[in-house]
């Protein structure tokens, strides 16, 4: 019951003022998001590909409120694929970009976000590599759908997620299951109402399984993102009866989080992508991974206590 709470504080700047500046916040915050900095963010890509993982690469950030801030999260983007140019390392790193981080909440934000990542799906695509729109609320989704086809147009390889707790997930899939997409599967990390999405766990984990079975069974390849031990085993079988190659389709999971199985599953020979965010404003990002695993809270709560 704590995950909504944590979830509602998530969005609250009273909370975001208080977390961020406790004195500990920090150290904890680290085992997600291992860096605020290109600078310190190109050691980790380079132990991560040394280990046979692949990236994709978030600079935290969203809900901005000016124009200007979505031009300052453009430009983040294009230094850090800037600095990713020299590794030579393609679609081994890719970018995962949350709209709202580009203005799409703001005044004309459809068009705004789409001017602002339109740049940086380029120098993707100039350095070898793509770019995945994140999904975030369900009330910004049909702008992200509707960005996400606009930019298939000229780089047919940005990718796009869809949440299985959303009703409407299982028509998108359907419709996204098609020659050439990339397309992740997560559980969805958002407080969202009962009218457009599942609130028990066995509905969500069962309406994955059947949206995993229809991207399996389609055209795109599918990113499988999520920690969960019977998802992973289950999405494995329905490759197989798919009759999908071990490089048709992908694990992907966040940093700091179950990273034994990150190395398993690559030394298995699948293809096994980790979520690294980085940067300073790590507050939203950050209450979600909190919100997925009540001990994660506890864990925050006692180091507070005993520093
Ligand atoms: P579940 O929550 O059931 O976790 C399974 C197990 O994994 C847990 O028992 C625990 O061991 C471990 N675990 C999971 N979360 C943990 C945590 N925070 N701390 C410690 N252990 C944890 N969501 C979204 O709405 N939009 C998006 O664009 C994305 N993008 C995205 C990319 C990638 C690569 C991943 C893996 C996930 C996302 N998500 C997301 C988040 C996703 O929606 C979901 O909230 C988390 O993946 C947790 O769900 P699981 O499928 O891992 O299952």
């Amino acid at each position: 019951m704590l995950g909504p709470v944590i979830l509602a504080a998530s969005r609250s700047d009273r909370m975001r003022r208080l977390i961020s500046a406790a004195p500990v916040t920090k150290q904890v915050v680290d085992r997600f998001i291992p860096g605020e900095t290109v600078d310190e963010i190109l050691p980790i890509v380079r132990e991560l590909t040394d280990n046979g993982l692949e990236l994709t690469m978030d600079v935290v950030g969203e809900d901005i409120t000016t124009p200007e801030q979505a031009e300052a999260a453009r430009d983040a983007y294009l230094e850090l694929i800037d600095r990713l140019k020299p590794l030579g390392l393609g679609e081994r790193a890719e970018m995962s970009v949350k709209l709202s981080m580009f203005g799409q909440a703001l005044s004309g934000g459809h068009e705004l976000a789409l001017a602002n990542v339109r740049p940086v799906v380029e120098a993707a695509a100039e350095i070898g590599t793509t770019v995945t729109l994140d999904a975030e609320d369900h009330t910004t989704l049909d702008s992200m759908f509707a960005i996400h086809e606009e930019l298939r147009k000229d780089f047919p390889r940005t990718g796009c997620v869809i949440q299985a707790y959303l009703f409407r997930t299982e028509e998108d899939a359907r419709r996204l299951a098609a020659a050439g997409s990339r397309v992740r599967l997560v559980k969805g990390a958002y407080k969202e109402p009962a009218e457009v999405a599942y609130q028990q766990r066995h509905e969500i984990d069962k309406a994955y399984v059947r949206i995993l079975r229809t991207l399996m069974e389609g055209e795109g390849y599918p990113m499988i993102g999520s920690h969960d031990p019977r998802l992973i085993a289950i999405a494995q079988e329905l490759a197989r009866t798919a009759g999908r190659k071990l490089d048709e389709y992908e694990f992907q999971m966040l940093y700091g989080i179950r990273g034994d199985e990150h190395l398993r599953l690559a030394a298995e020979g699948h293809r096994m992508r980790v979520y690294t965010a980085y940067g300073t404003d790590w507050y939203g990002y950050f209450m979600r991974r909190l919100a997925e695993k009540p001990a994660n809270l506890r864990f925050f709560a006692r180091s507070m206590i005993t520093k």
